[in-house]
């Protein structure tokens, strides 16, 4: 059998050279511990980032798989399948707005058929092209595909790539003044936002600026659209994370913890804004495949269980209060923010541009997390992790800290 390093080996040899992976190799997991290779025990407060949302090996999503793994895995959109079409009535059913649901495999293709439906609702209404603008803002993150690597206000993403697609504008978070000026100038068609910047450093938008937004897309015909890629699903502790502020989008965009595991992304839109679309106007092979929406299925009848909801609330509270309580003793953080279980710990001067390497030190503790830039720790564990996975996570975290202080 192959030793660690040498299957380690194989990502720096066969992979295109666009990732940085740990050194361990993972090989398992049960709930919210994994194992690598050489049996070492993690627990897991990544989630593969936010994905994996009921735990590892989940015994029901298991089931869901098989079932339908026995029965039909593909169709293609040509012909129609039970499992995406239940999935798609309970998606629309769930969101309290949208009417319609495009079934994808990825955020960012969620997010492409977003901006493919704001350009063309825009062009619905007779606005010509200069007059399709979509506002995004600083430090947010919607994909890597050339439209949405565009739309992201990180222009490290975008650096190299040109010429980029046109038409987005990028505008100050939480930042409504900013807002109200750019769209006085009459040509923007939508505005694309995380409800919860995740990749850009765990910020919530403030239900001010939410609500702002909604009024300024409602003077304005322009379609409000979230991207709750990673903050949607539960993450927050609501289903969708628009609840918490209780500002409802035209469009809301989501994958990540959609299929807990199994790739699968959905944009959802109301009626009025996909009545724009027409048969051929777009579409996936892959999107809303059969055994991918049958295991979707059964994760959101599960992440909406308000018993599971509650729970995102509790350990948050737990985590919350255990990164303060090392801080406490160890001075690392300036301030810990997010909503639920999207948390991120901003490192203090003194830690400053460590992350990664902290992150390396959690692993040799047996803990997995994740960064957001440089100077943020970043924790988005299962939305079913127990108290025993969040107290030795956090041990294992502070013993991390101190093997570097
Ligand atoms: C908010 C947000 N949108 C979009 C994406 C892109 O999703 P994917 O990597 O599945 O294309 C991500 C991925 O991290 C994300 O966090």
């Amino acid at each position: 059998m192959s030793d660690s390093r040498s299957i380690r080996e194989l990502a720096d040899r066969y992979y295109l050279p666009v990732y940085a992976p740990r050194q361990a190799v993972l090989e398992r997991g049960e709930g919210s511990r994994v194992w690598d290779r050489e049996g070492r025990e993690y627990v897991d407060l990544a989630a593969g980032i936010a994905v994996t949302a009921l735990g590892h090996a989940n015994p029901q999503l298991r089931q869901a798989l098989m079932q339908q793994a026995d029965k039909l895995w593909h169709t293609s959109n040509v012909f129609v399948s039970e499992p995406p079409l239940r999935l798609a009535q309970a998606l629309v059913e769930h969101s309290g707005f949208a009417s319609r649901a495009f079934l994808c495999s990825s955020g960012a293709e969620a997010n492409e058929a977003a901006i493919k439906l704001a350009r063309r609702y825009a062009s619905s209404q007779g606005r010509d092209e200069s007059h399709r603008t979509i506002l995004t803002f600083d430090n947010s993150f919607h994909g890597r595909t050339m439209a949405t690597v565009t739309a992201g206000g990180q222009p490290k993403y975008r650096a190299t790539f040109e010429p980029l697609p046109g038409g987005f504008d990028y505008l100050p978070f939480n930042d409504l003044a900013a807002v109200r000026a750019r769209m006085a100038r009459g040509d923007v068609c939508a505005i694309l936002v995380e409800p919860v910047q995740g990749e850009g450093g765990v910020t919530p938008a403030t239900p001010e600026f939410l609500r702002g937004l909604r009024d300024l897309c409602d003077n304005t015909r322009a379609l409000l659209m979230f991207d709750e890629v990673q903050c949607g699903m539960g993450r927050t502790g609501t289903l969708f994370a628009w609840e918490q502020s209780g500002v409802k989008p035209d469009v809301v965009t989501l994958a990540k913890a959609l299929g807990a595991g199994i790739p699968i992304g959905a944009m959802l839109c109301t009626e009025q804004a996909a009545n724009c679309m027409a048969v051929g106007a777009h579409g996936s092979t892959f999107g809303g495949n059969p055994l991918a929406s049958a295991v979707a299925l059964k994760a959101l009848e599960m992440l909406a269980d308000p018993s599971l909801l509650a729970n995102v609330t509790r350990q948050s509270n737990a985590l919350v209060d255990g990164l303060q309580a090392i801080n406490a003793r160890i001075g690392c953080f300036t301030e810990i923010r997010g909503q639920g279980l999207m948390l991120g710990a901003q490192l203090s001067q003194a830690w400053s541009g460590r992350a990664s390497e902290i992150l390396d030190a959690c692993m040799e503790k047996g803990l997995l997390a994740l960064q957001a830039g440089p100077d943020v720790l970043r924790f988005v564990p299962a939305l079913n992790i127990g108290d025993a996975d969040i107290a030795e996570g956090l041990t294992r975290l502070e013993s991390a800290l101190r093997a570097l202080q």
